[in-house]
């Protein structure tokens, strides 16, 4: 009988990482995330993510128990992601994310995570449960390649301006005000608006970043309503360039890790009635510098 150590230590000598644009996007092959991963598979998979800012993995069966597992690969699994997505029946740390003809999509829209907090995600997953047969991608664009596009005279312009983000920009208004006043009113004295460096500094890339997003930024702290929304019409328009941008196609089985400090995503909406169901992770972040 083969041993299962040793099949194990195979599969991790043959990871393969292999990038999809010159700028985002890698797809992780040659590895079973349901194994015990040794320190220094984990440690390539997560310099993988600093370099390719989105990895996919094809094929993983995974329990809910290994793919947090997976996600401590990068940083704390948040119990609670703060956000208003359902939470699984059964786990803590897994959000559900699911439309079909009574719940039709909603995120096609760019953004990064959770910007509306002090402390957004470092990063998120997204494990396929349920897919469309066809349609249903999603898309991610790299918001360093998008500051390295900017001219020096814009970079500098930037450099010390702030931006507001908060959740009652986006959908997440009506959502919560369909589900009551008192929730609506608790969220609102829960997470107030925070505000950000429009240009941040990846911690540990050292790369910076075009932080604001048109789901939750709102504005540019001294700037008229005029000047902030000409400036931030340009920067919300740099993600759909798709010399910035990759697309994956999801499949049975895949997973999906990105960097929300440097990424941001939509989840195209081309599918609707049909059922798509996702189990999402929040890996905790800190502050933006
Ligand atoms: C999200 O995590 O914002 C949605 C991603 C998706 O549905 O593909």
């Amino acid at each position: 009988m083969s041993n299962p150590l040793q099949a194990k230590s195979a599969a991790q000598a043959t990871l393969r990482i292999k990038p999809v644009t010159p700028f985002l996007g890698a797809e992780v092959e040659g590895i079973d995330l349901s194994c015990q991963l040794d320190a220094q598979a984990r440690e390539q998979i997560r310099l993988a993510l600093l370099e390719h800012e989105v990895l996919v993995f094809r094929g993983q069966n995974l329990t809910l128990d290994q793919y947090v597992v997976f996600g401590q690969i990068f940083g704390e699994v948040q119990a609670s992601a703060k956000s208003f997505f359902d939470k699984h029946d059964s786990h803590p740390f897994v959000e559900v994310l699911e439309n079909d003809a009574q719940r039709p999509p909603s995120i096609n829209v760019w953004h990064s995570d959770i910007t509306w907090q002090k402390e957004p995600p470092l990063g998120s997953c997204n494990y396929v449960r349920a897919l469309p047969e066809v349609g249903g991608d999603t898309m991610w664009a790299s918001m360093t390649a998008a500051y390295d596009r900017l001219s020096p005279s814009m970079q500098a312009y930037l450099a010390d301006k702030q931006a507001v983000h908060t959740w009652e920009k986006s959908g997440f208004t009506e959502y919560l005000q369909s589900k009551g006043r008192e929730q609506y009113h608790a969220a609102q004295a829960k997470y107030p608006p925070v505000v950000h460096p429009v240009i941040r500094t990846h911690p540990e890339t050292g790369k910076k970043i075009v932080y604001v997003n048109e789901t939750f930024t709102s504005h540019i702290v001294g700037l008229s309503r005029e000047e902030s929304e000409a400036i931030l019409g340009y920067l919300y328009q740099l993600p759909r360039l798709p010399e910035l941008q990759v697309r994956f196609r999801w499949e049975k089985d895949s997973i999906v890790v990105w960097d929300n400090r440097s990424t941001q995503h939509y989840a195209v909406a081309d599918y609707f009635p049909h059922h798509r169901k996702l189990f999402r992770m929040t890996i905790g972040g800190d502050a933006p510098f």
